[in-house]
């Protein structure tokens, strides 16, 4: 059993999966806490439907982000949470939450990485032309979508589709590989091993079967 903190912005359609995996019992987790940066995040209302204590840390009543962070490390804490998933949460992290929770953060994101990092990757998917776009679930460090990754998962690019289609197509993955990363992180099997060479990257390592995406 893993305590999770999940850390959000908007509709928590990922937050509503994890709730999902938990009551399903397919993930051996218990979310503490939902801390949203405001008020009218609808995934506020998902965390409260299922009894989990949702907290607002207003980002706009921080005049620094570092400030902003040591709020939410503090009702992380609090809460007792071993695991923060970023779950559509749109906010840069400073070191003050890294540090706390060094390859301890999760976050999923609607690209395959190390293409299309930041804001609107699945209009650049489209941009670009790819054929095969898709999701992936890594740990946060320092950069913008760059930690190690842990999951991925792909979905096809259809001739037909917008934005809006191919944003569904991938967000169901996400719904299906989040919730299975942070099982095989509830079971201990995930591990990241230091960069062996001069200027490589970190590596994430999952022992024992890891089940098709
Ligand atoms: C997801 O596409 C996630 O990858 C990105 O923001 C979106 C959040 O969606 N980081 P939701 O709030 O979980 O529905």
């Amino acid at each position: 059993m893993i305590v999770l903190g999940v850390l959000v912005s908007g509709t928590g359609t990922n937050l509503q999966a994890i709730l999902d995996a938990i009551a399903a019992g397919t993930l051996d987790a218990r979310v503490a806490v939902v801390v949203s940066n405001f008020e009218g995040a609808p995934a506020l209302d998902r965390a409260r439907t299922a009894g989990v204590e949702a907290v607002v840390v207003d980002h706009a009543a921080f005049a620094e982000r570092r400030a902003f962070d040591e709020a939410v490390v503090s009702v992380l804490r609090e809460h007792g949470v071993q695991t923060v998933v970023l779950a559509g949460f749109m906010r840069l992290l400073t070191g003050v939450l890294l540090d706390a929770f060094p390859m301890q953060i999760v976050n999923v994101h609607p690209g395959l990485l190390p293409a299309f990092p930041g804001i609107h990757a699945q209009r650049q998917a489209l941009e670009y032309g790819v054929r095969i776009a898709g999701c992936t679930v890594h740990f946060v460090d320092a950069g913008t979508d760059t930690g190690p990754i842990i999951a991925q998962a792909a979905v096809p690019v259809r001739e037909d589709d917008d934005e809006a289609a191919l944003r569904d197509r991938i967000l169901a993955k996400e719904h299906e590989i989040l919730p299975r990363v942070l099982q095989w992180i509830a079971e201990g099997r995930v591990s990241v091993e230091a960069a062996q060479t001069p200027g490589g990257r970190a590596r994430v390592r999952v022992r024992g079967h890891v089940e098709a995406l």
